[in-house]
């Protein structure tokens, strides 16, 4: 019942909840590193194209079914296609797969929560030593951690839609907002800052290969949170006063917006650090950077700070990173909960606690199979290698099922919903929609080539990754 249904209070609300979403772990290190490594403002051009063309017609029609039908992606599917058994099971996936990623996101939300408590206590020198990090992901002192974190989750979303995700992300993003502005400039301050930022923006189209392109999309569809099923949840919370093409828009803004100021922060810093830096030090992967690579980049700052100095700026971009994790985490959590209260009738309350032990004990087999427990370490094997647990969650639900979740999606709106049922529902809120070129492109363009892109790079992550 739509009427039942608690709203976000405000556009405004809406939005910096969409966009605390959307700004996570992705944009903060995942985006500069993935940036500076492929071709600097190369790829800046291509992501924004990718991110503009193709990622915010998918926004918004994920938006518009969430709104249309006041229900998460199980019951949105189910009711506008008749219960059809096929799109039913289209929409479970889709609640499948914020679940998954959400045990994922936890185990490293866990982990920076853990850098905040050990570089407050004067330790930063423990995790810029190599081994501290090796260390660091066995201590049984993670699971009081985990227990922290699954508590400030539950603390917010048990409060609802109003009070508990729109107030944490009026808090919590307007925060993350200011400390990201003041690490800029401060990193910019550091010698060598501009080496940095050269790195990252001058352009080198010969780094343009298909697999970075591929790797473009992936991180775009990820860090704009698609194919998880959030936006459409969120969106079954939005009035119909709201224009959804626009709101769309700010939040892609915002997120693009704050990954590139990260690439700001992140770069220079590195830079300084080390100003013959070789890309490959920054190695391949998001986590070894954020949780090797500047601990020790911070340390070195003693130099010109102080130890106390270093540990404090260390300090305050952990709690940037954490502020980023948490909206993230609660809008992919608010996704199974929302469904579990609207198919499952369970009250609020009961479909967090069920939650919280299912994908608790999920997370604590991804926590503990970086050698705490050898089952889970050694979980399985592909692609020629061993993988734990984590890996495969990874592997599987990290970006691999995001863009199918987006093709079938667009084939949803576009066949089976139809665009004419699509526009109308946008033009709620936003007068002179129905014959704009903004409605051509978005009806053309998911109905064309968005989903036959997606699914490409769908088959092609997956060969990647799998084989
Ligand atoms: N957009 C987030 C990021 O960039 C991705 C994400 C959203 C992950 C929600 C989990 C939950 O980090």
């Amino acid at each position: 019942m739509a009427s039942t249904r608690e709203n976000f209070s405000s556009r405004i609300g809406f939005i910096l909840a969409a966009a605390g979403s959307a700004v996570g772990i992705g944009n903060l290190v995942g985006f500069p590193v993935n940036a500076a490594k492929n071709g600097g403002g190369a790829f800046l051009i291509m992501y924004a194209l990718f991110v503009f063309l193709i990622c915010l017609p998918v926004m918004i029609a994920e938006m518009a079914v969430g709104r249309k039908t006041a229900k998460e992606p199980v019951g949105a599917y189910k009711s506008l296609s008749h219960n059809s058994g096929f799109w039913g099971a289209a929409g479970f996936l889709g609640v499948l797969t914020p679940f998954m990623i959400a045990v994922f996101y936890m185990v490293i939300t866990v982990w920076v929560f853990g850098y905040i408590v050990i570089t407050v206590s004067g330790n930063l020198d423990y995790l810029a030593s190599g081994a501290g990090f090796g260390e660091f992901i066995n201590s049984p002192y993670l699971f009081v951690a985990m227990i922290a974190v699954a508590g400030i989750v539950n603390f917010i979303l048990v409060a609802g839609v109003k009070d508990g995700i729109e107030k944490a992300a009026k808090i919590l993003m307007p925060s993350l907002l200011i400390m990201l502005v003041i690490m800029v400039v401060f990193v910019l301050t550091l010698d060598n800052a501009f080496a940095g930022i050269e790195f990252f923006l001058v352009p080198d189209f010969s780094k343009i290969t298909p697999s970075v392109i591929n790797g473009a999309l992936s991180q775009a569809f990820f860090s704009l949170s698609l194919g998880m099923g959030i936006l459409l949840t969120y969106g079954s919370y939005i009035n119909r006063q709201t224009n959804i093409p626009n709101s769309a828009k700010l939040v892609a803004i915002t997120d693009t917006g704050v990954a590139f100021i990260a690439g700001l922060m992140i770069l220079p810093a590195v830079f300084s650090f080390n100003p013959d830096v070789n890309t490959s030090e920054l190695s391949d992967s998001s986590v070894s950077l954020i949780f090797t690579f500047l601990p020790k980049i911070f340390l070195a700052l003693q130099s010109s700070i102080g130890y106390f100095g270093a540990s404090a700026v260390a300090t305050f971009f952990f709690v940037l990173v954490f502020f980023a994790a948490i909206t993230s985490l609660v809008s992919i959590i608010e996704v199974p909960v929302s469904y579990l209260v609207t198919e499952k009738n369970h009250s609020r309350k009961k479909a967090l606690l069920i939650l919280t032990l299912t994908a608790g004990v999920l997370t604590l087999f991804a926590t503990t199979s970086f050698g705490m427990v050898p089952f889970f370490t050694e979980f399985t094997e592909y692609a020629g290698a061993n993988k734990s647990f984590f890996d495969v969650i990874y592997d599987v639900f990290y970006d691999t099922i995001l863009p199918l979740n987006g093709f079938l999606l667009c084939v949803f709106v576009s066949y089976r919903w139809k665009k004419k049922q699509l526009s109308e529902e946008l033009s709620v809120g936003n007068e002179g929609y129905i014959g704009s070129w903004v409605e051509k492109y978005i009806n053309f363009s998911l109905g064309t080539f968005i989903p036959v892109i997606v699914l490409a790079i769908f088959i092609n992550t997956v060969a990647i990754k799998f084989f």
